[in-house]
């Protein structure tokens, strides 16, 4: 595998790599279509381009937003793009990924309420208007990813041999150990309602109930070998996500716009090879009876009629809005997240990153495909730079998205919208260079609060030095280790 994945000087160079790499990623020179509005319900996003849920892992110790959140989310706020898709919130404590997500509960809701007005204050600065800024707020719940205590729906034993209950003293998840009950994803449901209505009297435009990257709601969906009324078929896989949707409907009619981030493709768990640093899959036997939209009988390949059943499923109930992501960041990152250098814990990309993309792209386009009239938002994009703008052109024109929005492009870069609409293109020297210091932020807790702030260390200075300090191994052993995310 080559030091360097990311040599491209102009479109055309890329294009012949990816021809030679035989994946159909295109690219349009021309900015037309992601200047166009995007009509969701009765409301109208004022361009189709967006920003995905980026954790800072830097609200307060009761899951306030802290000064580095407000930071961001004001940036975003001037940034340009018209859909902002607000990061990661806990519904309750035990749902927490890292001691520093945020938390939607009735204490914390004065501090939301002034993030989200500052956010649309800031827009409003620079455009004058904000009625077509769509801003959201995904909850969730990290299940087996939960700092405090992992909550799992399904003994996987794969995801169970990388699931830690005390990372810090090695020790893994024992085979028996308990599965969520079902009278407690009952009452989960219930608390996923309320904090649906608390965002709602916020006056977020949208909510996520997240269902990607491996959380709870994820893991139900591939909770195939689970018994009891959450498990095993289909309708029982998607009893959860169902029953909230009911919930809502009944509590909030169509007051708020509902969304959903989903996992199209779990895959399966990766390590890296120690002879040759290359992330290789764990063992696995086929047919293989776990996770979400793999084949069974090569889960390497993802295998899509139950994906588009649940996105079906999801429109029928109400769902405006799709966000589709895939992959673990705690097992498989290089499928959600390209990149050109690992996290910490990670390993050399099995693949070329274009690959990875090419996968985001297809997949994503075969949903909007059967989904012609459904917002559908597209994920990927941050690994191809300053062409990144250039694909989701493309991809918008050839009905494969509605909405193209980069997670680590938006933390490099937050005012990319802008500069796309205004100029026409984006600054290369603006742009994320994907080297995963966001994410080894994420991983590094070994300060007084127990979690650094994640940002871009590239291109950020505040995160450069928060970086500096971070690798300066200033230790503060007392803290809880908290796990990684997002
Ligand atoms: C530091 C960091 C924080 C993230 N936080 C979230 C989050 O809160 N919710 C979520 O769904 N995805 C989260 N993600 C994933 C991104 O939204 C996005 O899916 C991923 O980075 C791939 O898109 P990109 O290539 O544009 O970065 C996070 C990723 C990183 C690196």
């Amino acid at each position: 595998m080559p030091e360097k994945y990311f040599t491209y000087k102009s479109l055309d160079d890329l294009r012949r790599d990816c021809k030679l790499y035989g994946v159909d990623i295109t690219f349009d020179e021309k900015l037309e279509a992601v200047a166009r509005p995007v009509k969701i319900g009765d409301r109208t996003i004022g361009n189709a381009i967006g920003i995905h849920p980026m954790e800072g892992c830097d609200g307060t110790l009761d899951g306030k937003p802290g000064d580095l959140t407000f930071r961001r989310w004001e940036r975003f706020g001037q940034g340009g793009a018209k859909l902002i898709w607000g990061e990661a919130t806990a519904i309750v404590p035990d749902a927490l990924a890292n001691p520093r997500q945020l938390l939607l509960n009735e204490r914390n809701m004065p501090d939301f309420e002034l993030m989200l007005k500052k956010t649309r204050a800031a827009h409003r600065q620079v455009y004058d208007r904000d009625d077509d800024l769509m801003v959201g707020l995904q909850l969730t719940h990290s299940g087996r990813w939960s700092y405090q205590k992992p909550i799992i729906a399904y003994h996987h034993p794969q995801v169970d041999s990388v699931t830690y209950l005390d990372k810090k003293n090695g020790i893994k998840i024992p085979t028996d150990y308990p599965l969520v009950t079902d009278g407690d994803l009952e009452r989960t449901e219930d608390m996923f309602v309320e904090a649906v209505e608390r965002v709602y009297r916020l006056g977020f435009d949208f909510v996520d109930v997240k269902q990607c990257h491996t959380y709870l709601l994820n893991e139900l969906l591939g909770a195939h070998t689970r018994e009891g009324k959450y498990g095993g078929s289909f309708e029982n896989r998607t009893r959860f996500i169902r029953n909230i949707l009911g919930k809502i409907h009944n509590e909030l009619g169509d007051k708020l716009i509902i969304a959903s981030r989903i996992n199209a493709y779990d895959g399966i768990p990766y390590e890296k090879d120690p002879s040759t640093g290359l992330g290789k899959p764990l063992p696995f036997s086929v047919p293989y009876p776990y996770s979400f939209g793999v084949d069974r009988h090569n889960p390497l390949k993802e295998e899509l009629s139950e994906p588009l059943q649940l996105v079906g499923l999801l429109h029928d109930h109400g769902v405006k809005m799709i966000n589709v992501s895939m992959g673990s960041p705690y097992y498989n990152m290089h499928i959600g997240r390209p990149f050109e250098h690992a996290p910490i814990d990670g390993y050399v990309p099995p693949e070329h990153p274009l690959s990875g993309i090419d996968r985001h792209f297809r997949i994503t386009g075969a949903i909007q495909q059967a989904f012609p009239d459904l917002v559908v938002v597209g994920t990927g994009y941050s690994w191809l730079r300053h062409f990144l703008i250039n694909a989701g052109e493309s991809n918008i024109r050839r009905k494969r998205v509605t909405i193209v929005a980069t997670g680590r492009g938006a933390i490099a870069y937050p005012d990319y919208a802008h500069d796309a609409l205004t100029l026409g293109k984006l600054k290369s020297s603006n742009v994320c260079i994907a080297v995963s210091h966001c994410t080894n932020l994420m991983r590094s807790k070994h300060n007084d609060l127990g979690q650094f702030p994640a940002g871009c260390v590239p291109r950020d200075p505040l995160y450069a030095e928060i970086f500096k300090e971070s690798t300066g191994k200033k230790q503060s052993a007392s803290k809880p280790q908290a796990r990684e995310g997002s």
